[in-house]
């Protein structure tokens, strides 16, 4: 068997955040509009998950096309900060690096402005490096719908692949852009072990509301292991073995729960590189999850492996 070179590959969208607050929704009534902070944050799903699992130690590559500007520059900074390999990054002369701009009212509600023309919208099967994918020993699809031209088809592609190459798959989903539904992923989803959608998600895309049913329909499309986050209650697991909800960290004050997901699955690959089982990988997801969520945006909270470890001593703690 060949040795890895890299843990956990994540693929899906690395972009540029700017957060602007507080932002009332009267800003156009006034000439200059100030606010506490302008600065560039990284962002999407991919990048957000392998600056985590990178500072969770393990060896993580991230790939995701950008373009080549000053955005795509920052991105590839911040990767070299986290000790992420950007090997399967490619940088698109063609290509306008997304930048999200988000707005956010004093009492956190909020909109994002973005760039429809974006690297993100713009990622497809040209910027998927096969060779690369093969060096890792995860595939992480930080989620399903973001960078639409990684369709179902397209994934299935991508996935039977990484199998061949006995590599274990792990998927996160946002809700789709474009009306797509569970049957255009159906082919992608029979080769996922670790799937990772919150309850609303769920639902949109299985039509059911009771939480054993949406799971059940979800596990019916081949899915190994159906590992569904349910917010302040941890998440809901199904798989051959029946079912199992693990608990959310308790005495949470959520700041901004923007990333909790993103967080959940970089420590949930975290735990399965490091051979837990799946009760203790879900745990450790929702160790992981918890500190994000008591921090600004995605990558502020979790720094290195001992704030998790830290936050799993207190949660066994609590559950004795
Ligand atoms: P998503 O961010 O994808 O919408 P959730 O809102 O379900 O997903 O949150 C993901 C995970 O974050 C949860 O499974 C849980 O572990 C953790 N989490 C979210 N909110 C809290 C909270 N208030 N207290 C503790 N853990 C939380
Ligand atoms: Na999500």
């Amino acid at each position: 068997k060949v040795e890895k070179k890299l843990d956990v590959l994540c693929l899906g969208a690395a972009v540029v955040d700017i957060p602007l607050r507080p932002v009332s929704r009267e800003v156009f009534d006034i000439e200059s509009y100030p606010v506490d902070n302008i600065a560039m944050a990284v962002g999407g799903d991919a990048m957000n998950e392998s600056t985590i699992i990178s500072r969770l130690g393990c060896k993580t590559g991230l790939m995701a096309a950008i373009g080549d500007d000053a955005a795509g520059a920052f991105i590839l900074r911040s990767c070299d900060e986290d000790n992420i390999d950007t090997e399967g990054v490619t940088i698109d002369p063609n290509l306008n690096t997304s930048i999200n701009i988000g707005l956010v009212t004093e009492d956190g509600e909020r909109t994002f402005i973005t760039n429809r023309n974006g690297s993100l919208w713009k990622e497809n099967i040209e910027h998927v490096n096969f060779d690369k994918i093969k060096e890792a020993k995860i595939l992480s699809l930080a989620s399903i719908f973001n960078c639409p031209l990684l369709d179902g088809k397209t994934l299935e592609k991508i996935f039977s692949f990484a199998k061949e190459h006995g590599m274990t798959i792990t998927a996160d989903m946002i809700m789709p852009r474009l009306g797509e539904t569970l049957d255009d992923i159906a082919g992608a989803l029979q080769y996922v072990d670790y799937f990772f959608p919150n309850y609303d998600e769920a639902c949109l895309m299985t039509g059911e509301k009771d939480e054993a049913k949406v799971a059940d329909k979800l596990f019916s499309y081949g899915i190994k292991n159906v590992v569904m986050k349910i917010g302040t209650r941890g998440c809901y697991i199904r798989n051959k073995d029946g079912v199992m909800i693990v608990p959310a960290c308790k005495g949470i004050t959520a700041v901004d729960t923007i990333g909790a997901g993103d967080n959940f699955a970089s420590g949930f690959i975290a735990a399965l590189l490091q051979g837990k089982d799946i009760k203790e990988c879900a745990e450790y997801a929702n160790c992981t999850a918890a500190i994000a969520v008591q921090h600004p945006g995605a990558t502020s909270g979790v720094q290195n492996r001992q704030m998790v470890e830290d936050m799993l001593k207190k949660y066994k703690e609590d559950y004795k």
